[in-house]
């Protein structure tokens, strides 16, 4: 398969005829032409003629794994892909697949997911086409307390990893929503497996809003929702969102995360952070409640709060809920997806 679309696509637009394309990939011209339904039912548009053969004019719209490892600049992460036109959750299935083995960089990714899921218990709005919804497995061999980094780690990459790409920088909002102009463009989920001192794995879920026009959000999200395209001044790819980001969350997971060296990471959070200097509200569940000023991120992520006694709490996880007295505050919304 891999020969043949690799074939047409260095031919784009031009013909080729089924003899040779047979010959190249080492099949019958039956075979070829098996292939070509193949690649028709995975969304690319082949033109056939009996006399010069076949021309593929347009690509797949899907992010499929052909599309996604073609230019892929990894050497492990996203090298074994699971892709699914619609599942109910990439992170359901990437846990699935982990539980039974799936190595460290398996990408699980779907067009559509019917029951995406959000933190706190919240779902996720994952229609078809419209975004960059995935899953990573990945198995890192550090302590309960440094795994909280793996968020704000992929927060950063995918912060930069659409500044290369889309021309504007997100900010992040603590713990690691990316949000521009007050609206969420993209949200993490981290869903661990293992035991107090050894990790199983993790699943490490994102969904990136990437095509949505303004109503194209279900109408709850209208006011607090973005995407990338509403913002973004060059034209759009999510297929090299993705590939940027996971070529560059590859490195920065070995060079950063698995060595201990989140300084900068850190720094680049705190420099282009929605939360510093705000006055907030964090709600860290079982009714327990810290409100103040977010002052600092620690190296391990977690949040520094001023209270009103003038004493700091260091907050490692929890929803945040700015507080609409905050000056910098009223022009801005809340934060459901
Ligand atoms: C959040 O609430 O901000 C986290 C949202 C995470 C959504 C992504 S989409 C891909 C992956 N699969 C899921 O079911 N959720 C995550």
């Amino acid at each position: 398969m891999d020969n043949i679309l690799q074939a047409l696509k260095t031919h784009f637009g031009e013909y080729l005829s089924g003899e040779k394309l047979a010959k190249n990939s080492g099949i019958t011209r039956a075979g070829v032409w098996k292939q070509i339904e193949h690649l028709r039912e995975l969304g690319y548009t082949i033109e056939s003629s009996p006399r010069h053969g076949y021309k593929l004019t347009a690509l797949t719209p899907d992010l499929h794994p052909y599309e996604i490892q073609d230019g892929l600049a990894t050497h492990v992460f996203g090298k074994e892909i699971f892709f699914q036109k619609e599942v109910d959750s990439t992170n359901r299935l990437a846990r699935n697949l982990a539980y039974q083995g799936a190595r460290e960089g398996t990408l699980v990714i779907a067009e559509n997911q019917t029951q995406g899921k959000g933190r706190m218990g919240r779902r996720w709005d994952s229609k078809p086409g419209l975004g960059v919804w995935f899953s990573l497995i990945l198995r890192p061999q550090v302590s309960m307390e440094a795994l909280a980094g793996i968020t704000i780690l992929a927060a950063v990459v995918l912060s930069k990893a659409i500044d290369a790409t889309c021309r504007f920088r997100p900010e992040i909002k603590w713990p690691n929503d990316l949000v521009f102009q007050g609206r969420k463009l993209a949200g993490i989920l981290a869903e661990v497996s293992g035991e107090i001192d050894r990790i199983h794995y993790v699943v490490l879920g994102i969904g990136i809003n990437v095509n949505h026009r303004a109503d194209d959000f279900p109408p709850d999200l209208a006011e607090k929702a973005g995407s990338l395209a509403q913002s973004c001044t060059v034209g759009i790819s999510r297929k090299l969102v993705l590939q940027t980001f996971l070529a560059d969350f590859e490195k920065a997971y070995h060079n950063s995360f698995i060595l201990g060296r989140m300084d900068e990471i850190i720094a680049f959070a705190k420099e282009n952070s929605a939360t510093l200097g705000k006055r907030v509200s964090v709600d860290q569940g079982f009714g327990k409640v810290h409100s103040g000023v977010a002052r600092d991120l620690d190296n391990d992520g977690s949040l520094w709060l001023e209270t009103a006694s003038g004493g700091r709490v260091k907050i490692h996880s929890g929803e945040l809920i700015e507080n609409a007295n905050s000056p910098k505050l009223a022009e801005r919304t809340g934060d459901r997806q």
